[in-house]
């Protein structure tokens, strides 16, 4: 699954987004520095009705947001910083992502071997200042 996503419709690819993945539980986004990454994985907190989306993790590695009306939470990283997957089992990633609530991970290439083996790929790549291309790798 595709999208050619400009920035005035990412509430509309977020919801779209869910709508196609109601059913799975662990999200991992790939892409370069700027590639929109956060912003979408904000878009997909709003669509869920999360309140208070704050900024990137970069300093927590984890942000947890409680999801309007539902029991669950979203757990959002961000392992930009992690050296090694040492570092990030220290700081207790495999607990949020064997949790079973929705984690959305950014820079997943630093922990390969710790994602789950369900995890749904997502591959985010520039097209212009504001277009990107949001890819769900096959599953
Ligand atoms: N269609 C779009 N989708 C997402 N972001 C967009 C889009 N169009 C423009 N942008 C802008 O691109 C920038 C993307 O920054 P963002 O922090 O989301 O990237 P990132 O992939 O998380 O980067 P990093 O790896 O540094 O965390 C933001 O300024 C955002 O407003
Ligand atoms: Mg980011």
């Amino acid at each position: 699954m595709e999208w050619i996503c400009h920035l005035n419709e990412i509430g509309q690819v977020a919801a779209d987004f869910w709508a196609s993945q109601h059913n799975h539980r662990v999200f991992a986004f790939h892409g370069e520095m700027g590639a929109g990454k956060t912003s979408f994985i904000h878009a997909l907190c709003d669509a869920r009705g999360v309140k208070d989306v704050v900024g990137s993790p970069s300093f927590s590695l984890v942000n947890e947001y409680a999801i309007a009306g539902e029991p669950g939470t979203i757990y959002h990283m961000d392992l930009y910083r992690i050296r090694d997957e040492e570092e990030a089992s220290r700081a207790g990633i495999e607990d949020c992502l064997y949790s079973g609530s929705i984690c959305l991970v950014e820079w997943p290439e630093r922990i390969p071997g710790l994602l789950p083996p369900e995890t749904v790929h997502v591959y985010m790549d520039w097209i212009d200042n504001d277009s990107r291309r949001i890819k769900i790798a096959d599953n």
